[in-house]
């Protein structure tokens, strides 16, 4: 082949490549990776059902192409123990060079994962785990859920303007326990309240039996209990079955324990458990009507807090990808993520710039049967303080 000859061939062949690069580009580009890890095996296996139902339902609504990006999910198991979430959440950033990490079921498992959020500048979204210290172990972290101070503080202030004035506080032994213990005790001591008795039963055998025997022998007017998404059943039996009830001792709590997924199986002893929480199945907005609708229709069974936390972090997700036009990238996900503004199933929220960390309306209920809803148990919400920060986070 001659000099020019050749160049002439390598000439096109490279506008060829130009050409055929610029298409394949357009049609390769790959996929957006969104890795859920969540527990869909174990004790708490409930909260990894509520928020794949969530995120399916959400993908099914909106879509699965956002700004000429295809997403795509992929969720695996952890069983809820923290070295199977730090290991999925490495395998997850090196092999399938996910775009966005979500999920965490509980609070040991977000802690575990945020440092390879950090190294890899991977926008983490916190979906379900509420110890209030998980957004500050990494500037990657945003958090859809909640937090235990921000809604242990209202029913502290109920139950002090109620005639209650001596609490045995009861929680699982684990972060988001101790900050249930702390907040509600500073808040109802400072309204007049006394604590006259601090229970904290071990998170992975909820035998409460003899933590209850404890209670009753301390003969407070109420209990306030924080447990995990899935064990209320069993502490409002364990609860029946020593009497307590019969005793005249109530029932505080926050919303974890009456959780709408398995408050119909609590029957009676849950009537009229007074607590507080960000969400109700029984929200009475037309944003909410809808979502619940929707997702009972996919799902036969009722949405609870952890759902909407995932839905609502999808919606972080998509919106985000959004304003980066497709193109996505670690850093420019996570200045879009702060700062949205938007109406949750639960009622208006925002995720506060600084803090990455969700504000949200935090609502005092009861647990009533809704004739107009089968007569089924729900958490009525009967009082709000409205957007609620987290208040371990205000000084
Ligand atoms: C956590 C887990 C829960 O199931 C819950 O209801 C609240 C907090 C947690 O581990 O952070």
């Amino acid at each position: 082949m001659s000099t020019r000859r050749h160049c002439l061939a390598a000439a096109a062949a490279l506008a060829c490549a130009i050409a055929a690069g610029g298409a394949v580009a357009q049609a390769s580009k790959p996929p957006f990776k969104i890795g859920f890890i969540l527990p869909m095996t174990g004790p708490f296996a409930s909260t990894g059902k509520q928020i794949e139902a969530a995120v399916r339902l959400w993908m099914a609504q909106n879509g699965t192409v956002v700004a000429g990006r295809k997403v795509e999910l992929l969720l695996r198991d952890d069983a809820g123990t923290a070295d199977t979430t730090r290991r999925i959440a490495q395998e997850m950033v090196i092999n399938d060079k996910v775009d966005v990490l979500a999920g965490f079921g509980l609070t040991p498992l977000a802690l575990a994962t945020a440092p390879i959020a950090t190294q890899s500048k991977t926008p983490m979204v916190v979906t379900a785990a509420a110890t209030s210290i998980i957004t500050e172990q990494s500037p990657y972290i945003v958090r859809t859920s909640f937090t235990l101070p921000q809604v242990s503080v209202a029913i502290a202030e109920w139950a002090a303007k109620n005639k209650i004035r001596k609490v045995v506080t009861f929680v699982a032994d684990y972060g988001p326990g101790l900050d249930a213990e702390k907040f509600f005790k500073s808040q109802f001591k400072l309204n007049g309240g006394e604590i006259v008795g601090e229970i904290r039963s071990p998170l992975r055998s909820p035998d409460f039996a003899p933590f209850l025997q404890r209670v009753a022998d301390l003969k407070p007017d109420a209990v306030f209990a924080f447990l995990p998404s899935g064990q209320g059943t069993a502490f409002m039996k364990q609860f029946a079955e020593r009497g307590l009830d019969k005793a005249g001792i109530r029932i505080i709590a926050t919303g974890d324990v009456t959780d709408d997924d398995i408050l119909n199986e609590m029957g009676d002893t849950a009537q009229g458990v007074v607590n507080s929480h960000h969400y109700s199945a029984a929200h009475p907005s037309p944003t909410n009507r809808k979502f619940v609708q929707a997702f009972e229709a996919a799902n036969k069974f009722r949405p609870n807090f952890m759902a909407v936390a995932g839905y609502d972090g999808m919606r972080v997700i998509y919106k985000a990808l959004e304003a980066t036009k497709g193109q996505g990238g670690g850093d420019a996900l996570l200045a879009a993520m702060k700062g949205q503004v938007f109406e949750s199933p639960r009622g208006p929220v925002l995720i506060d710039a600084q803090t990455r960390d969700i504000v949200q309306d935090v609502y005092i209920r009861r647990v009533e049967r809704v004739p107009a809803m089968g007569n089924q148990l729900f958490n009525v919400e009967f009082d709000v303080q409205k957007a609620v920060k987290d208040p371990a986070k205000l000084k």
